[in-house]
């Protein structure tokens, strides 16, 4: 059996048994073995560039791991719609998880979950997400080599709804008590208390100022509430 990282731990742990996955940028390709292997799952991994998926036929071949079909292509180029119903893109920069999901208009279907995961600009994400009428439906945070990341469970629902820039920073960790999830919300708290510092006497900044006060004081409220 292939060990995942925590971190893919995290994203395996998000996929219903028995789905049909593509894994959108699959690399070494262990969180399509790995889903293969324990969630009974079948797998489009694809992948951009031809290394990779070199590398993740070596894998597939070592772990002797079925129902994994690779293919190149950029984003869900390579997937077709109802293919699959759960959509993985792990591992990536947040502003390019959104644009290969805006790519892909079948993505807008009540049929199909996401689960993403981000290495940066998570914030960028959630708020593609939320105006675009998606929503995250559960998100949870895992520390792993040093950092902590975002694993978030996504669905269309075609509403778009106002919500608080707030959300744009935690997403639904909030509603979830955890160690990790509380620890996310205290370092996004303090990154965010830095960026106001900055800004603090700069004029033309005075209403991101303002909007970065009234956010951490609810980041601070969700803390105490925690506590
Ligand atoms: C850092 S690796 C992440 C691998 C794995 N998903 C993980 O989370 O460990 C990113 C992979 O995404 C691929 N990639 C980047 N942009 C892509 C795109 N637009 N479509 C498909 N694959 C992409 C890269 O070639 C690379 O193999």
């Amino acid at each position: 059996m292939v060990k995942l990282s925590k971190r893919l731990s995290l994203v395996a742990e998000f996929v219903p048994y028995g789905s049909k996955v593509a894994d959108v940028g699959t690399d070494h390709g262990l969180l399509a073995i790995a889903l293969s292997q324990s969630k009974h799952a079948k797998v489009v991994a694809c992948d951009i560039n031809k290394g990779p998926l070199e590398t993740a036929a070596e894998n597939i071949n070592r772990y002797g791991a079925q129902n994994i079909e690779l293919r190149l292509g950029n984003g869900l180029d390579c997937v077709r719609p109802k293919e699959v119903d759960v959509i993985v893109i792990a591992g990536m920069g947040g502003e390019t998880i959104a644009q290969i999901i805006q790519r892909a208009e079948w993505v807008k279907s009540h049929e199909i979950s996401l689960i993403l995961q981000p290495m940066s600009s998570a914030n960028k994400l959630r708020r593609f997400l939320y105006t675009n009428g998606f929503d995250i439906f559960k998100e949870k945070a895992v520390y792993d080599n040093k950092r902590l990341y975002s694993v978030m469970q996504v669905g269309y629902t075609g509403e778009i709804r106002s919500v608080s820039p707030l959300y744009f920073y935690i997403g639904a960790m909030g509603n979830n008590g955890g160690i990790w999830e509380r620890e996310y919300i205290k370092t996004k708290t303090k990154q965010l208390k830095k960026r106001a510092k900055a800004l603090e006497t700069v004029e033309r900044k005075r209403s991101e100022y303002l909007e970065l006060l009234d956010i951490i004081e609810q980041l601070e409220e969700i803390q105490m509430k925690d506590d």
